[in-house]
């Protein structure tokens, strides 16, 4: 509910600039509406304190320039709405938690991101859920998860049924966005099978054990990568369009 009335206060604002600009910038609504992110700030922290998941979902949607801990970065604003909609393609061009680290690192490197880049990015996973049907077959089949962790997995992820019970990605500290996950993976206590393969004696490993030592070269490498996130074929100008509904196009 509140998650919907944030879209909407952002689709709001953004109907109120009159003006065409013809690229990303990070001070895109100072005349047409410069109380602009303060407003969205207000709406988002208390969203966040009604409902701990609202940041991970906000996260997931690249709507969040602050967090209660953890990085923060200056965002690029501007970005306008695609004309279409395409389920084939959210599910083909989307990294699948089943993937093995190969396959992750071609997945981000079609949208133009290092391996580097992917492990920072999928820090992300400090906060969120993911579903049991997600990461049944790591806690029932696979050797590399804790044995303690996957002994208090099963009682809400059975072996059959309750596909959609939900576990946090991190389970030590499940809502705050810090290093725990990079720490967890160092320990054998990924969630996700993709999430353990950035820690399973390939290529990433030495970032994961440098980003669970050290918070600050993980949020300095986060924004970063977030921000080039953002800048993924943006559309700008008259391209694409403004929704009057985010969840759907005009
Ligand atoms: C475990 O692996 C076997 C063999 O691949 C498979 O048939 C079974 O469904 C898996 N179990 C779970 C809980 O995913």
């Amino acid at each position: 509910m509140a998650h919907s009335k944030i879209l909407y206060g952002l689709c709001f604002y953004m109907l109120l600039l009159g003006l065409v600009h013809a690229q990303l910038s990070t001070n895109f609504y100072a005349a047409t509406c410069p109380n602009a992110l303060s407003a969205i700030r207000t709406a988002v922290l208390k969203a966040v304190s009604k409902e701990h998941r609202m940041g991970a979902s906000l996260l997931r949607l690249h709507f969040h320039d602050c967090f209660l801990s953890g990085p923060s970065w200056t965002v690029q604003l501007g970005r306008r709405d695609s004309t279409t909609a395409s389920f084939a393609a959210a599910n083909s061009d989307l990294p699948s938690p089943l993937m093995d680290l190969s396959d992750l690192i071609t997945s981000f490197s079609n949208k133009g991101f290092t391996a580097k880049e992917m492990v920072a990015l999928s820090g992300s996973h400090t906060i969120g859920q993911a579903r049991c049907l997600m990461f049944r077959n790591r806690v029932y089949n696979e050797t590399t998860l804790d044995s303690t962790l996957a002994t208090s997995l099963k009682s809400s992820c059975p072996g059959t049924g309750s596909d959609d019970s939900l576990s946090s990605l991190d389970a030590v500290t499940p809502v705050t966005f810090d290093n725990s996950y990079f720490k967890n993976l160092a320990n054998n206590k990924g969630l996700l099978h993709s999430d353990q393969q950035l820690f399973s004696g390939g290529t990433t490993d030495s970032q994961v054990k440098t980003y669970s030592l050290n918070s600050a070269t993980f949020y300095a490498d986060f924004a970063k990568a977030m921000v080039k996130m953002g800048s993924i074929s943006p559309l700008t100008g008259s391209d694409g369009q403004i929704r009057t509904n985010c969840a759907k196009v005009n």
